[in-house]
């Protein structure tokens, strides 16, 4: 097994996990002075941070004005070394985002290509004139409410933006585009960096010929709610072109040149077989993120569904993982309900067969920061107000007192419920979230039936998801979730290892379950 197969990767979002500096937003030095706790308190095995690259901040880094650099707000390049050495000593591995579709109208490519037509750099962003009626180049729309197309003054051409008018997207058609975007992987991978996150992996490539949308014949329930207008149409020939797997057939020879790196992609896929595609045959992405359970919320029979699906679908010898929380949704403690809700998941998380993916601060239970309409920050939530991220992007919660920053007033307000939602008070608190989460990561990290067995479920049960975790070697571990407000059994016999209950733990595993209880049992 691999680092990135057995390991727990845990995602930071820079601007909100430590402020060393005092000026409201977190930083690398802030995330260096809490590399202990994440490799020896929590105990998880990889860090992936989101986009750390000099940014007008626009889209919070997602909008990149130059790929090979640290943002002065979170330090410099030697900063980011230093990082890599010091989770390296601590056998802890580095995963950066890597920002393919489009980077900010402010990096020099863009700023060089918009110069003029005839610009050397012209074709690294998507050009159009209007048409001959002076409509737009296409139908398209941006994923943040609009049209995809702004029209530049210098040239009177429009260019393509799947989201921000700030935000061009790139061309990877240009074999001069995709040599640069392929250098910039070769920068971060010869600095030591063990993989990368891949935004809105599927998009990076469009239809050659730009043609329309069709109209949508069914509009998606999953993507309706987010926007109505977007919905409507087919995505046909703005996102998952066939061109785009041979993107990630370069991109993971590059990766497979260096030893033991690895690769995720934003793939919202609802259909397993589409999702599995991107696996390629073992020669594409090491993992399409499976976020299937962000739109199950706690509904036994839908999980397990979920399960079969996935593991019906994913091909020999692919590895599948698990997400339930980042930095587009809302807090799973909030989604699901409420914390015994949350823990429940996190049972789930931390022992189905599969690398999971912890959001910062999900281990202490964090909660959505109310956000009031006109105090949001984040460009969807200004756009269409209610629509904001902000919520689950709230300073993390080390201490009563906050403890992210010095600052008075950091860039997005600490949650209140920071006087017990943090580490240091449920630190040693058999009872709490955090402990919780440490339990599973210590036992998954030396059970190697959790963290590399097969899964066999139990028969479908309308309240309580149970299954065996196998290891190759016959070594087994039983879990059972109880996903409902009510007491049901509890199929399994053995002794507890890990509960939401501690009084359980080291006892014969219970006939029934409490409301929301989940056991992990051994024979
Ligand atoms: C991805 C990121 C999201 C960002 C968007 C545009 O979906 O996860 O935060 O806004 O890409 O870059």
């Amino acid at each position: 097994m691999l680092w990135w197969q057995s390991g727990v990767v845990y995602q930071i979002y820079p601007r909100s996990f430590a402020d060393s500096n005092g000026d409201g937003v977190g930083d690398l030095q802030g995330i260096i002075s809490r590399l202990d706790y994440l490799s020896e308190t929590l105990g998880v095995d990889a860090i992936w941070l989101s986009p750390h690259y000099p940014s007008p901040q626009d889209d919070f880094g997602y909008d990149v004005a130059d790929y090979v650099d640290v943002d002065p707000m979170y330090g410099d390049l030697a900063d980011f070394d230093l990082l890599v050495k010091e989770a390296h000593a601590r056998n802890l591995r580095v995963i950066v985002d890597y920002v393919i579709c489009h980077s900010s109208d402010r990096h020099p490519w863009f700023i060089e290509s918009a110069s003029n037509r005839d610009n050397p750099k012209r074709d690294w962003y998507i050009w159009r004139p209007e048409k001959a009626d002076g409509s737009l180049p296409n139908n398209w729309l941006s994923i943040f409410v609009g049209k995809a197309w702004t029209k530049h003054p210098t040239t009177g051409e429009y260019y393509l933006h799947s989201f921000l008018a700030s935000q061009p997207d790139l061309n990877w058609r240009n074999p001069e585009l995709e040599r640069a975007m392929f250098d910039v992987l070769r920068f971060w991978l010869d600095r030591g960096v063990d993989g990368f996150r891949i935004d809105v992996a599927r998009r990076a490539v469009k239809d050659a010929y730009l043609r329309d949308n069709p109209e949508a014949l069914v509009i998606d329930p999953t993507t309706h709610k987010f926007d109505p207008i977007w919905s409507a149409q087919e995505h046909i020939h703005d996102d998952r072109q066939t061109d785009m797997h041979v993107i990630y057939g370069k991109f993971r020879a590059l990766l497979d040149s260096y030893q033991e790196r690895y690769s995720v992609g934003e793939i919202h896929e609802w259909d397993w077989d589409s999702w599995a595609s991107w696996y390629g045959e073992g020669d594409e992405l090491h993992m399409p993120f499976n976020f299937a359970l962000l739109a199950a919320g706690t509904d036994a029979i839908k999980i397990r569904n979920i399960i079969t699906g996935m593991e019906g679908a994913i091909p020999e010898g692919a590895w599948p993982n698990w997400v339930a929380g980042n930095h587009d949704e809302p807090r799973m403690a909030t989604r699901l309900g409420g914390l015994a809700e949350a823990r429940a998941m996190a049972v789930l998380l931390l022992t189905l067969r599969g690398t999971p993916t912890l959001y910062y601060g999900d281990e202490v239970g964090m909660t959505e920061l109310p956000i009031l309409i006109g105090e949001e920050r984040d460009p969807a939530g200004l756009r269409k107000p209610g629509w904001g991220r902000d919520g689950c992007r709230s300073p993390m919660q080390w201490d009563p007192a906050g403890g992210f920053s010095s600052a008075t007033t950091p860039w997005l307000p600490t949650n209140s419920n920071t006087a017990t939602v943090n580490v240091e008070s449920q630190l040693g608190d058999p009872a709490s979230t955090l402990e919780l989460y440490r339990a599973l990561l210590a036992l998954r990290r030396l059970t190697p039936a959790l963290n590399s067995g097969g899964i066999v479920l139990e028969p479908p049960d309308k309240a309580v998801l149970a299954y065996k975790r196998v290891a190759p070697d016959g070594d087994k571990v039983s879990v059972a979730v109880n996903l409902s407000s009510g007491e049901h059994p509890q199929p399994f016999t053995g002794t507890v290892l890990v509960s939401t209950s501690p009084a359980l733990i080291g006892e014969p595993a219970p006939k029934v379950l409490a409301p929301w209880e989940a056991v992990v049992i051994g024979n």
